[in-house]
């Protein structure tokens, strides 16, 4: 079991940490599943580079924590399918295989076990090759509510509660 010195906030996917203003925010734990470095993938850009270096390395699908440990979890998992390996997404987001939806439903699962009653999980998901909708079936629950943002409106946020399902019929 990892030690998360009572911290509050759990990212399982943290890759180069984009998303976050403060990159290393002190009441965080950031996880990724790897640990990779990039320099200049982007064709005049100038000195562009990505780092990948999560305070712990582990699997969303198996995290080395204590049950009821984070009162919030950020879950960004990778969202393309038919991106080439040795493109700069791939690298910058990772990539999905078959097993997906799978893998998705148990990370989701795990996530919830980390999370205290009543925490909070954050979901983003890219709409870039699957739609948000067949994620919700394969992790059998529906984001209480949620945002489509960015320039083609394919990335939504989602934000689901431990304890409180959605009782949406549709
Ligand atoms: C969409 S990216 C996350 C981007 C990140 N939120 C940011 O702000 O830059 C998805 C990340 O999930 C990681 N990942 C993929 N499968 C994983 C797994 N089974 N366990 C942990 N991390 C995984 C990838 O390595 C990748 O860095």
């Amino acid at each position: 079991m990892a030690n998360n010195d009572q911290k509050k906030i759990l990212d399982v996917t943290c890759g180069a940490r984009t998303i976050w203003f403060n990159k290393h925010h002190p009441a965080t734990v950031y996880c990724d599943k790897r640990k990779e470095e990039y320099h200049e993938i982007w064709k005049n850009a100038g000195n562009c580079s990505i780092n990948i270096d999560p305070d712990i390395q582990c699997d969303f699908t198996n995290l080395p924590f204590e049950n009821n440990a984070f009162s919030l979890v950020v879950f960004d998992p990778p969202h393309l399918t038919g991106a080439k390996e040795t493109s700069w997404l791939v690298k910058k987001y990772g990539k999905l295989d078959k097993n997906w939806p799978q893998m998705l439903h148990d990370g989701f699962n795990e996530c919830m076990c980390v999370l205290k009653p009543d925490g909070v999980l954050i979901f983003k998901w890219s709409e870039h090759d699957i739609p948000a909708a067949k994620v919700w079936k394969a992790i059998g629950q529906k984001p209480l509510f949620g945002h489509y943002s960015g320039k083609s409106m394919r990335t939504f946020w989602g934000c689901f509660m431990k304890g409180v399902g959605n009782d949406d019929p549709n």
